[in-house]
């Protein structure tokens, strides 16, 4: 398997989690190049779960770009509502990508079900493939719960809506630098780094 050195594809065309892969990976001295730079074409999402569709996007720019890749999929679940959106959870804010209107559902679907329980999670699939075909995957996640309205307007997605636990702002209030050791993405990332040492 590949070490994390040199150039590596980050196989996403979401330029919020590719700011946080980059920065997760600049400490290593790893040179995060993105998908979309590269001009890869983005894979539909076929697979059920996280870790089907991250594997399968960091095959297709593993094997389109000839470099190692790393690709996240991930999304939000809420207990109260089966876990959707789930792996749904960017195709709920629509061709737009308007995710005022994916928390919008969020809360409206958490109303209609009578829900007392805002408990929810963000889930975070990394997978690493080399051009050579070979993949890994790795899985972490962060708990907290659901508030509306939204509050702050940092980072990106669901964030305005998300509350991590044992903290009283959501990740929309709070900075790149603050957040982004709370992640699902950094606790997958911690596994990755732990299976590669
Ligand atoms: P996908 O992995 O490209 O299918 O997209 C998953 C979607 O989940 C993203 O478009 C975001 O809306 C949402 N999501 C994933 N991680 C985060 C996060 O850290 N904050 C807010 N929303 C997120």
């Amino acid at each position: 398997m590949v070490l994390l050195s040199g150039r590596l594809v980050v196989a996403s065309h979401n330029q919020g989690k590719v700011r946080e892969i980059a920065a997760l990976l600049a400490p290593l001295g790893v040179e995060a190049i993105s998908a979309g730079a590269l001009g890869l074409p983005e894979p539909e999402e076929t697979e059920a779960t996280f870790i089907g569709n991250a594997a399968l996007k960091a095959r297709a720019a593993a094997e389109g770009s000839g470099l190692p890749a790393l690709a996240d999929d991930s999304g939000l679940e809420v207990h109260a509502l089966d876990s959707a959106p789930g792996v749904l959870s960017a195709r709920w804010a629509g061709p737009s990508r308007d995710f005022g209107l994916a928390m919008q559902r969020v809360w409206r679907e958490l109303e209609a079900v009578g829900a007392q329980d805002r408990s929810a999670r963000f889930v975070c699939a990394l997978a690493l493939a080399t051009p050579e075909g070979a993949v890994r995957v790795f899985e972490g996640d962060v708990h907290g719960h659901i508030v509306w309205p939204p509050r702050g307007d940092k980072g990106f997605g669901y964030d305005p809506v998300f509350q991590p636990e044992g903290f009283d702002r959501t990740f929309g209030e709070m900075s790149h630098d603050e957040k982004l050791p709370l992640t699902h993405r950094a606790r997958a990332f911690e596994k990755l780094l732990a299976a590669l040492r």
